[in-house]
């Protein structure tokens, strides 16, 4: 049969930007919105950091021209990216980065680049992922059969990290990847422990699995940069440390995001790290990403990247990027607790209890709201989360706190089927 344009099927809009275009659509005067992984500040408006104002002022004033960039993106840029995921004195030869259109480019040309040169049966996801992952690596790498790891278990909520240990151990094989999150998973909000992390490096190596972490929330943690980091940094010592033998996967794969930690969101900055094992050779697969990139887009935009290599190599500027970060994080670990005590106002046989909110770091809350929960608070009371249960607690301030947490306890005692 011949293709045919006018019977291509419809496919639903994206669940993440369709509640954004709804909410936006909604004129109820107390609508709140719990939807976008974006930041707010107390009023509920996109936030500049004062960081990144600085800088910007600062770029403009050095009147730049708009030269186009090389393929592989800004080398400032770059060796900055690098350094703040994998900490000082990173080998090039060793370390092959990438400019790309944010933490989604850089997934999209792990996956290009990965399914087409290393050849994985499998890619892993945790269940659940960022409602992306699967999207992007159907598109980039359809030869790619996709399964998931578990990772939460709803009775405790809590990681299921024997569940992911016994499903890797069983399932996986030499050169599958496993796409990991370096920190604040979304949309749980609960991170390995460390030792954990090391458990699950152990085993990555023993069975030559690849490890694509995906970094968008570095910073959004803990508040602190290279706390948040160590998993990645583990994981390279231990896989690719000079003294490390035999057997360890071929590489591992880092995506890495500017939109949230800096709240250059719509500049789409981002870099993609291939990092390989000591004396590898490293031309070809640097030769390959470029090919991709070419094809892709050319080269990546240069404001963003032009924003995010001056804070990160001017001193004081990177002081008060750190003290930005620490107003993000700090300001959602208290709505975390705010929200909380709102809503454990409500007789605990009707709300149950709370106390995941607190124990769950990053931007996002899993809070357990079902489906049919989650549609009514949308119906009735105006406030939009994602269909699976997860808030991104940004959109709290100190005056919606209190109706949001009237609000889901009212859906709670509507629809009494407690918490997932
Ligand atoms: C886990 C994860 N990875 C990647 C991204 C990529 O975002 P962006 O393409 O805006 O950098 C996000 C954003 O929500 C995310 O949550």
């Amino acid at each position: 049969m011949p293709a045919d344009l006018s019977g291509i099927r419809d496919l639903p809009r994206d669940e993440a930007f369709a509640i954004t275009a709804d909410f936006q659509a909604d004129d109820h005067p107390q609508k709140v919105s719990l939807g976008a992984g974006v930041y707010r500040d107390e009023s509920s408006k996109p936030w500049v950091l004062p960081s990144v104002k600085e800088a910007k002022k600062r770029l403009h004033e050095q009147e730049l021209n708009h030269e186009y960039l090389p393929i592989q993106g800004s080398e400032p840029f770059l060796t900055a990216a690098r350094e703040l995921i994998l900490g000082p004195a990173q080998s090039e030869n060793t370390v092959i980065s990438i400019q790309t259109i944010s933490g989604t480019g850089a997934n999209h040309l792990a996956a290009a680049f990965l399914s087409q040169h290393l050849k994985p049966k499998h890619v892993f996801f945790s269940d659940p992922t960022w409602s992306n992952h699967s999207l992007v690596w159907e598109v980039a790498a359809p030869d790619v059969v996709q399964k998931t790891y578990p990772y939460y278990l709803p009775a405790s909520r809590s990681l299921d990290f024997e569940g992911m240990m016994s499903t890797l151990e069983s399932t996986a094989v030499e050169d599958d990847i496993v796409v990991l999150h370096a920190c604040a998973h979304n949309p749980t909000g609960i991170d390995p422990s460390r030792e954990q992390w090391r458990t699950l490096a152990e085993l990555m190596k023993r069975k030559r699995l690849f490890p694509v972490f995906d970094s968008a929330y570095q910073g959004f943690a803990t508040g602190d940069v290279d706390a948040d980091a160590w998993a990645v940094r583990y994981f390279q010592q231990t896989l690719f440390g000079a003294t490390e033998s035999e057997p360890r996967p071929q590489g591992m794969g880092i995506a890495q995001s500017f939109a949230k930690n800096f709240g250059l969101y719509g500049e789409r900055v981002g870099a993609f790290h291939l990092v390989l094992p000591p004396r590898a050779p490293a031309a070809g697969a640097r030769s390959q990403l470029l090919r991709l990139v070419r094809a892709e887009m050319s080269n990546a935009p240069l404001f963003g990247c032009r924003v995010v290599a001056m804070i990160l190599s001017d001193p004081e500027l990177r002081t008060r990027w750190k003290e930005d970060l620490q107003t993000m994080s700090g300001r959602i670990k208290r709505m975390r607790s705010i929200l909380r005590r709102e809503i454990e106002k409500h007789p605990k046989s009707e709300v149950g209890d709370w106390k995941h909110l607190e124990d769950q770091i990053g931007m996002f809350s899993y809070t357990g709201l079902r489906e049919e929960q989650v549609l009514r608070l949308k119906d009735v009371h105006h406030v939009y989360l994602m269909r699976n249960g997860r808030a991104s607690l940004s959109g709290l301030t100190e005056a919606n706190a209190e109706y949001v947490a009237d609000a889901i306890a009212e859906v709670m005692r509507y629809h009494p089927v407690g918490l997932k």
